[in-house]
Parts: structure tokens; sequence; C-alpha cells
């Protein structure tokens, strides 16, 4: 597995790298659809980030609308405290209130006193919301590169046509688009079928897939006499989970193959092998720890043909 190369906003473009895989911290201080504080709290947060980082997973993605901005504090604690060299991606989210460039410089240096630094890595767009156009956001965007406070922009959810009107709209400054953050797993393959996901490859984005676990259901842990509450229960309802079992015993199956790697593992490898960058949420020393051994290894050719044929529906 390579280390990923992100184009850098500098002149002359030079590059930085990131892992291969990274970590996702939705789940750091969001009780709305994570339940923080029920079953994990800032300790297990804590022992997440040092199992990550000690495992080589450096590139960490945070949102200033993630638990309200409570994980990106966590990240900037954790990494004043540690010294730990990370590379930092967080994201702009454009309510319908914010309607001038200016709105996403203010709404950075927030992100950045959150996050105790004075740049970030990758800026990313969240959602491709209107009112605003991307080419104002875009043109935002580069203004703050210039300006040193971000190295790389990168944009989220943005459909392939959204994504290429992005990174024209960066290329007359002079500056390239570094990622495109969508869902992808194997129960949400549509960046494929769209071709976002070869447009990404064939113009040098950096693919990074979210819910790659698919919320933790390719984890193996929920079926149909354990579902999950809230949100993830009315999205994975009784027949995808239904089709979900059925996936995890072929995940399992295959795992087994490669010295008893778990669904996640094997789960996580496969996103690798599709030429993205996953980065699985983790709220505690466990999960982070799982999730670090989907590096180090590759599936067959073979295997991939096989769960590509599984999943998918
Ligand atoms: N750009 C966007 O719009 C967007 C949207 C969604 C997510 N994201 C990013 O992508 C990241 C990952 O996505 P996600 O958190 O939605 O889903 P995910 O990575 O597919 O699943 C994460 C959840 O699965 C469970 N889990 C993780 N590893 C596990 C393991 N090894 N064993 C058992 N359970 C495990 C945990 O929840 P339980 O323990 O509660 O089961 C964890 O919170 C987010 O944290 C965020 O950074 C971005």
């Amino acid at each position: 597995m390579h280390t990923q190369h992100f184009s850098h906003g500098t002149p002359g473009h030079s590059v930085f790298e990131i892992s291969p895989i990274g970590l996702g911290t939705w789940a750091w201080g969001d009780k709305m659809v994570w339940s923080y504080g029920t079953g994990y709290a800032d300790d297990d947060i804590r022992d997440a980030y040092l199992i990550s980082v000690h495992a080589g997973v450096t590139f960490i993605d945070t949102a200033e609308v993630y638990g309200w901005g409570a994980s990106e504090r966590f990240i900037g604690k954790f990494i004043k405290e540690t010294g730990n060299e990370c590379i930092i991606a967080t994201k702009f989210m454009p309510f319908p209130w914010r309607i001038t460039k200016k709105s996403l410089r203010r709404a950075l240096k927030r992100s950045l006193k959150r996050l105790q630094t004075s740049h970030v890595d990758l800026y990313q767009i969240h959602w491709p919301f209107p009112p605003v156009p991307a080419r104002v956001w875009m043109d935002a965007m580069a203004d703050v590169v210039e300006d040193g406070l971000v190295k790389a922009v990168g944009v989220s959810n943005y459909s392939k046509e959204q994504m290429l009107r992005a990174y024209d709209q960066l290329a007359k400054r002079n500056i390239p688009l570094a990622s495109n953050q969508v869902e992808y797993s194997l129960m949400m393959r549509e960046p494929e079928k769209t071709r976002l996901l070869d447009t990404c490859h064939r113009l040098g984005i950096t693919p990074i897939a979210y819910s790659p676990l698919a919320m933790g259901m390719l984890t193996g842990k929920y079926s149909v006499s354990n579902r999950p509450s809230g949100l993830r229960n009315r999205r994975y309802g009784k027949n995808k989970l239904k089709k979900i079992e059925k996936l995890v015993g072929l995940l399992r199956e295959i795992g087994n193959k490669h010295g008893g790697k778990s669904p996640a593992q094997v789960a996580l490898n496969w996103t690798m092998c599709k030429g993205t960058v996953p980065i699985p949420g983790a709220k505690n020393a466990k999960q982070a720890e799982q999730n670090a051994g989907a590096l180090g290894w590759k599936l067959t050719e073979d295997e991939i043909e096989i769960l590509d044929q599984t999943s998918g529906w």
C-alpha cells in the first residue's frame, strides 16, 4: 500500500504525503448521531488517537461541525500534548447564511484556534450546498492558500461534474484540487458507477472514502437480531442488514485466508485496493487498533473480484 501524495497549493505544486488510511473523528464529541458520553468518553478518544498515530495513521479528518467544534478541540489538544506530527484535514460548512468569501476565512480562523495551529493541511468544502456557487468558495479557498492558512484544497460530497467545475476554477488560480471526500464502501459503490473515482485518478485528485465501514455495519457487530440505534437504525433496516450479514460472512472467510483479518480490516483493505484513502471512525483503542490492521497487506485480485460481485446493491 503506497503513501498517498497530495498536491500542494504552493508555486510549483510541491507535494506532501498522507498515510494510506486516515482517522475519522465525527464521533469525537458528537452526541446527536454517535451518542458521545454513552459507552465512550474522553479517555477512549485519547486512546484512539494515540493508538492510531502510533500505528502510523497520521492523517486525521475532522470538521467544524463535528460535535460543534469538540472534535477539532480534541485533536488540537492531543497534538499539543504529544507533539505528534499529523496531517490535519478539516471542513467548512457552506450554511445558507454564509454568503460571502469572508465567511470562509472567518470559519477557518475559528477552526485554527480550536486546532491550536497556524494552518491546516487540507481544507475541504463539506457539501456543495446552495446558494453560493462553488466558484466563489474556490476563490475564497485560493485566497487562504495564498495567505498560508491552508496547504491544500479539497471538496466533499461533490459529484463528478461539480468536482470538475471546482478543479477548473482552482486551476485559474494555479492551485490543484487535492481531494474529493465521498461516501464509499462495499455498501456504497456509487462513486464507481458515476465514474467519479476514475476521474479522480485521471486528474490526480485523491478520493477520500468516508463511512468506509458503512457506519460500523461492515464490522459484523450489527445484525437483524442486534440492530443499531438512532440514525443508523433508520438507515440500515432489516433487509439491508440481512444482505450485510451475508457480505460479512464473506469478509470473514477472506480475512481468515490472511491470517485472521477481521471483516472491518478486509472492508477497509478493499477501499484502498480501489485507490481511495479510507478514513474509518474510531471511538476507542480497540477500534483504532483494528482499523490500523488494514495496513501492510493486500487482497488478491480474485478476492477483490468476488467482493465486487457480492456487494454494491
Ligand atoms: N464528508 C462528509 O460528509 C462525511 C460524512 C460522514 C463521515 N465523514 C468522515 O468519515 C469518517 C468515518 O465515517 P463514519 O464515522 O460515518 O463511519 P465508519 O467509519 O464507516 O464507521 C465508524 C463507526 O463504526 C464503528 N467502528 C469503527 N471501527 C470499528 C471496529 N474496528 N470494530 C467495531 N466497530 C467499529 C464505531 O461505531 P460504534 O462503535 O457505535 O458501532 C465507529 O464510530 C467520519 O468520522 C468523518 O471523519 C465525512
